[in-house]
């Protein structure tokens, strides 16, 4: 099993070496090689994913990453932003299926934003588009404009597009998975405003049409932003687009207690995969060692269940969570009174010895 360790950049070394002393712990041949990416490549080699670190990620049976970016970067041409090196990976390798599962532990309901009693019990999964939308879309640029409500000014502009077989598969996945769980999915949409989503809404419902067993609906991306907060539970399966798929995992990220909770896998058609944390490289906590390390946990865990074949081994790292979060234990932003506040470095190791 040839894992690729990718730590990037902020807070990204810090939770990825976390990740690799779990996995470590575990009694498995794994074969891990690490390689810079993001601002750090960038800075060592002048390329955010360079070609050594992409054939790695190519040949390897998995990737690990940490997160990308940092705002020192933030002035560079976008072709050499850290940002580049995560979505040229998942174009790359093709890793079009990202799954996000939400999940609130019973011990962290009260480190949410929301009430207890919305989000006690949540269990929903966000299948989200990842390899198409405005994202990828061609063409983009800057020009002066000939048309709209400021003809000859500057202007920025960017493609929203799907095509058929790009919707098809997603939501393939997102059926599937609905099969092996409350037979529901939810897909997203702006089909009163973008013809691209009302493309979308016609093709999902079509591929539904092949699965009699699962009950779809479909839902405004604004809406669903609300419901979201109003009443989570009535979700089960979502699939949406690479966008709003972006901004909605953020969103139901609290309802877990923190982003710092909120693994994912993003799969190819081999079911190669990436997986990482679905926040970023928090360049504000960066280097504290107060980072939540758990999402990256979670991740290594689904990176055992989905691309490495190792069910029982997913399952022990997700009960060593479970135990050291009954422990009491807390980084910062799941913290709350009564509980423990703990290092990232302490949370890594509560969690090898759950194990
Ligand atoms: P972010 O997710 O990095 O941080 C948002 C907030 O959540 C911050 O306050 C941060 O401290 C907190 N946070 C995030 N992860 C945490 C953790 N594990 N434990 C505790 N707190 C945590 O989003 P941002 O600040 O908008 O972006 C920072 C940089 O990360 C940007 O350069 C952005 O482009 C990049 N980014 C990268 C990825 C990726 O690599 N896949 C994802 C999102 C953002
Ligand atoms: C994520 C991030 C990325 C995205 C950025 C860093 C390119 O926000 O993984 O959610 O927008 O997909
Ligand atoms: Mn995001």
């Amino acid at each position: 099993m040839k894992i690729a360790v990718l730590p990037g950049d902020g807070i990204g070394p810090e939770i990825v070496v976390e990740a690799v002393k779990v996995l470590h712990a575990l009694d498995l041949s794994f074969e891990l090689e690490t390689a810079p990416v993001g601002g750090a490549a960038y800075a060592a080699l002048g390329h955010p994913l360079p070609a050594s670190t992409l054939k790695l990620a190519k040949d390897a049976d998995a990737i690990l990453f940490g997160a990308v970016g940092d705002w020192k970067y933030d002035n560079l041409e976008r072709h050499l932003r850290p940002e580049q090196a995560i979505l040229g990976l998942r174009k790359n390798l093709g890793l079009f299926a990202n799954f996000r599962p939400a999940i609130c532990y019973p011990e962290l309901v009260g480190a949410s934003s929301l009430k207890p009693e919305l989000v006690a019990g949540l269990d929903i999964l966000i299948i989200r588009e990842l390899t198409g939308d405005i994202y990828f879309g061609q063409p983009r640029g800057r020009r002066i404009a000939t048309d709209g409500n400021f003809p000859e000014a500057e202007e920025a502009f960017d493609t929203m597009r799907y095509s058929r077989p790009e919707i098809e598969r997603i939501a393939h996945v997102a059926f599937q998975a609905a099969r092996k769980r409350s037979k529901r999915v939810t897909s997203i949409d702006k089909a009163n405003v973008l013809e691209t989503f009302q493309f979308w809404k016609e093709v999902v419902t079509e591929v539904g049409q092949q699965y009699p067993d699962v009950a779809l609906d479909h839902m405004y991306v604004d809406n669903a932003a609300m419901q979201l907060v109003k009443a989570p539970k009535k979700f089960d399966v979502i699939v949406t687009g690479n966008m709003f798929g972006d901004i909605l995992s953020d969103e139901a990220s609290m309802l877990t207690g923190s982003i710092g909770m909120l693994p994912s896998a993003s799969l190819n058609a081999s079911n190669q995969g990436l997986y990482e944390p679905s926040h970023g490289s928090a360049p504000d906590i960066a280097g504290q060692g107060i980072a939540n390390p758990l999402a990256t946990i979670l991740s290594a865990a689904m990176m055992l269940r989905f691309s490495l074949n190792q069910e029982e081994a997913a399952l022990r790292i997700e009960n060593a969570v479970k135990s050291v979060l009954a422990q009491g234990l807390r980084t910062p932003d799941i913290y709350s009174e009564g509980t423990t506040r703990v290092s990232t470095i302490e949370m890594g190791n509560a969690v090898v010895k759950a194990l």
